[in-house]
């Protein structure tokens, strides 16, 4: 059989060290000469299948698609596996016109089951397990912050949920000290805590899981926080605002992190629940070059996705 020469990314653990820091160098070469990049993707069409909602993921891979000459198709919720067409059909169907499909999704196993099927490379854009593209594009991000991802001592304050998941599989692999801080109840998936514990120790770094978000922030030179109810979660919100007090990314909080201490937050943010006004806006933040980091690190996750060889 024909041998795929393509790359699905589920989730961060599906690539080696050596392809996440491949990754980030193309990265860089996009940042600084984009132009050069103008015609990669010339001739594709790349399908955004979205069933939740998205302001980030969805504009940086349309943009990022458009700016390397190719053309993208959205798709919510209004196709047919809404109505009961099922996943691997789908994927088959798709196969046949389209270059690369972006799912975000509920369920992980939904984008498992359909890359299964999918003879194009699949991206996680969002799942309920994982959220890759987000977590590779901010240690990228932190990388050109520091000059160094190795060894930095990062706090993840929040929900153990698929930022976090998809952050300590990067952390794992890239030798950070990530230090995980959840409410009781609202710990990390067992397989990715012990997947990364164990591949922290062998890259030099550690992940760290405990319940206490002040000694977690201690010392950190990134502070990590996500939304406390994700989408589809809704239903819960007021009982997680609850479990979640004493969570918050705050003025006292980013006083226990070291001086030059940046807060990251994949935003959407909810000012006054996860993270105060005051440090959101404050000169510790860096959210919104966070964010457009995304547009030059898909570019080249999707340029390695679907190179052959
Ligand atoms: N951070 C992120 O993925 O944002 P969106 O939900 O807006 O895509
Ligand atoms: N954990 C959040 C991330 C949003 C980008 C969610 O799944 O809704």
């Amino acid at each position: 059989m024909e041998k795929k020469s393509f790359r699905h990314f589920l989730k961060v653990s599906d690539f080696q060290a050596s392809e996440v820091r491949e990754i980030f160098e193309l990265t860089e070469d996009i940042r600084k000469n984009p132009g050069q990049f103008d015609h990669r993707f010339a001739r594709k069409t790349v399908c955004l299948l979205f069933e939740k909602s998205s302001t980030r993921t969805r504009l940086s891979f349309e943009a990022g698609v458009h700016q390397m000459g190719g053309d993208t198709v959205f798709l919510g919720g209004d196709s047919q596996l809404a109505r009961g067409e099922t996943i691997e059909d789908t994927a088959r169907v798709m196969s046949g016109y389209l270059d690369m499909v972006i799912i975000r999704t509920f369920g992980h196993d939904r984008i498992e089951r359909f890359a299964k099927s999918a003879e194009i490379p699949v991206i996680n854009g969002l799942t309920d397990g994982h959220h890759p593209c987000q977590a590779l594009s901010d240690f990228s991000f932190i990388g050109k912050e520091f000059g160094e991802i190795k060894g930095i001592r990062m706090a993840y304050v929040g929900d153990g949920n698929n930022m976090a998941h998809s952050l300590m599989e990067a952390a794992a692999l890239l030798g950070v000290h990530l230090i995980v801080a959840t409410p009781p109840g609202y710990a990390p998936d067992r397989d990715v805590l012990r997947w990364s514990t164990e591949q922290a120790r062998k890259n030099g770094g550690s992940i760290t899981w405990m319940s206490d978000p002040m000694e977690a922030a201690r010392g950190a030179r990134v502070l990590y926080t996500d939304v406390w109810t994700s989408m589809g979660q809704e239903a819960e919100s007021s009982i997680r605002e609850q479990s979640f007090a004493g969570f918050q990314i705050n003025r006292e909080m980013l006083s226990r992190a070291e001086s030059d201490a940046i807060v990251l937050h994949c935003l959407p943010a909810y000012r006054g629940k996860e993270v105060t006004e005051e440090v959101l806006e404050g000169p510790r933040s860096r959210v919104f070059p966070q964010a457009e980091n995304r547009l030059h690190l898909q570019k080249a996750l999707m340029l390695f996705c679907s190179r052959k060889g």
